[in-house]
């Protein structure tokens, strides 16, 4: 089998919610612990990777992978408006630099879907403030861990809060109390009134969290956010390569399903590109496809394999997303999540092969992809699905915290 080259980074990814453990200072938190939370368990202490880092990279590493993409947690850092946390930002200091001791390369996200409490309790992604806001955050950390710094994502999946109202509008669903979509309306007013309450806002004024739907300015207040952030760090520190992360389907059109697929590509993409053209590279993150006929979406094809989180199997999706955007982004493309959830390793390694085959072949056409990282190093917390999804090349037992390390870490590993 042909291998990547020595210099491509082959990886593995974590968010910082996801693994770290008692992030209490977040939003996600707050609505984890709700009464009428929509989440199907509280996060608690994750795979407490906040203090078993070092174990976690050392498992990387002795796999033959070479990069680690992880996030800085912004409410650990400032937990309030006012309180910058000196000894947060020591943390990641020490995480970068077990990377950098161990020869792998960080891929810093400044900022995975969970915001600090205080953010939202002011209107969140809505409010044109977030800009500044979280540019100023953003700088701050790369003014004191810039130097050891070299790749940075600015905001992870900067579009999911258009998808999220796009699935809302099409299921004609009531605009959701909390985090993601509420599919059950049944107990929608009290959850409503008791998310409003935990921000301190005024029902019905609900938390404009970055999992929730936005509106179509919301949407350009995020891509601003990244601008303004990615501007602030360049200024900071002109070395680091900064870019986005932008989830995406495979997009694909049938039987004359052309104007409904470009559509959609408008949606997930093309709209995007006049805020990310002097980013330094594009985070592609892709886990399956979308096929469009003439009458709209086509529902899967009877039979076909479905992930645990119930969308189509689809190894070939990331190299088709890859090819599509590579049409219209010319800059340098770095795979920032591709991955599969799935109770069955083998079906994981011959997913992964699958899709880093077709990653090779967009290499060998000419498209500058310059890394492939798999979601996730660890099974983890899968936001409102809980622990109950395992993406990770890693299988943990949260209540020793042991790690299991699964034959598809290795696999990958062997690839470079
Ligand atoms: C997100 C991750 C999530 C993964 C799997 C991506 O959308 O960045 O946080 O766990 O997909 O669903």
């Amino acid at each position: 089998m042909k291998k990547f080259n020595k210099n491509f980074m082959l990886g593995s990814a974590t968010a910082a919610h996801q693994v770290e453990g008692n992030n209490i200072y977040n939003d996600c938190w707050v609505e984890e612990n709700l009464k009428h939370s929509l989440y199907d368990e509280p996060s608690l202490d994750a795979v407490d990777h906040y203090n078993r880092y070092k174990e976690d990279i050392r498992l990387l590493k002795e796999s033959g992978l070479n990069t680690y993409r992880f996030s800085i947690e912004w409410s650990r850092i400032q937990s309030e408006r006012d309180l910058w946390n000196h000894k947060e930002i020591e943390h990641y200091r020490d995480v970068i630099n077990c990377c950098l001791d161990n020869g792998i390369t960080p891929i810093v996200t400044m900022f995975h879907f969970s915001s600090p409490k205080w953010l939202i309790s002011m209107g969140g992604w809505e409010n044109p403030e977030v800009i500044s806001l979280f540019a100023e955050y953003c700088r701050r950390v790369v003014s004191e861990l810039g130097d050891i710094m070299e790749y940075v994502c600015t905001i992870n999946e900067a579009n999911m809060r258009m998808f999220i109202s796009e699935i809302l509008k099409t299921i004609g669903a009531k605009q959701d109390a909390q985090v993601g979509i509420n599919l059950d309306s049944s107990n929608a007013d009290a959850a409503g009134i008791e998310a409003s309450e935990a921000f301190g806002l005024k029902f019905p004024e609900q938390p404009h969290t970055f999992v929730s739907p936005c509106t179509p300015e919301g949407d350009i207040i995020v891509m601003k956010a990244h601008e303004a952030a990615r501007d602030a760090m360049k200024a900071e520190c002109p070395h680091l390569k900064i870019g986005i992360t932008l989830t995406v389907h495979n997009v694909i059109a049938v039987d004359g399903g052309e104007e409904n697929a470009h559509a959609e590509w408008d949606t997930e993409f093309l709209h995007y590109l006049p805020y990310i053209q002097h980013d330094d590279f594009l985070g592609v993150q892709c886990y399956t496809r979308k096929r469009f006929n003439k009458k709209g979406l086509m529902p899967y094809a009877e039979g076909v394999p479905l992930t645990q989180m119930g969308y189509e199997e689809c190894p070939e999706a990331v190299a088709g997303a890859v090819r599509d955007i590579a049409k219209n982004f010319k800059g340098d493309i770095i795979v920032t999540e591709n991955g599969i959830a799935t109770a069955d390793d083998h079906v994981r390694s011959h997913f992964i092969e699958k899709a880093t085959d077709g990653i090779k072949e967009c290499i060998d056409d000419g498209i500058p992809v310059k890394g492939y990282i798999y979601w996730s190093l660890l099974d983890n917390f899968e936001w409102q699905k809980g622990y109950s999804m395992t993406f990770g090349l890693i299988g943990v037992d949260r209540k020793t915290q042991t790690r299991y390390p699964k034959e598809s870490l290795y696999e990958l590993g062997s690839f470079i």
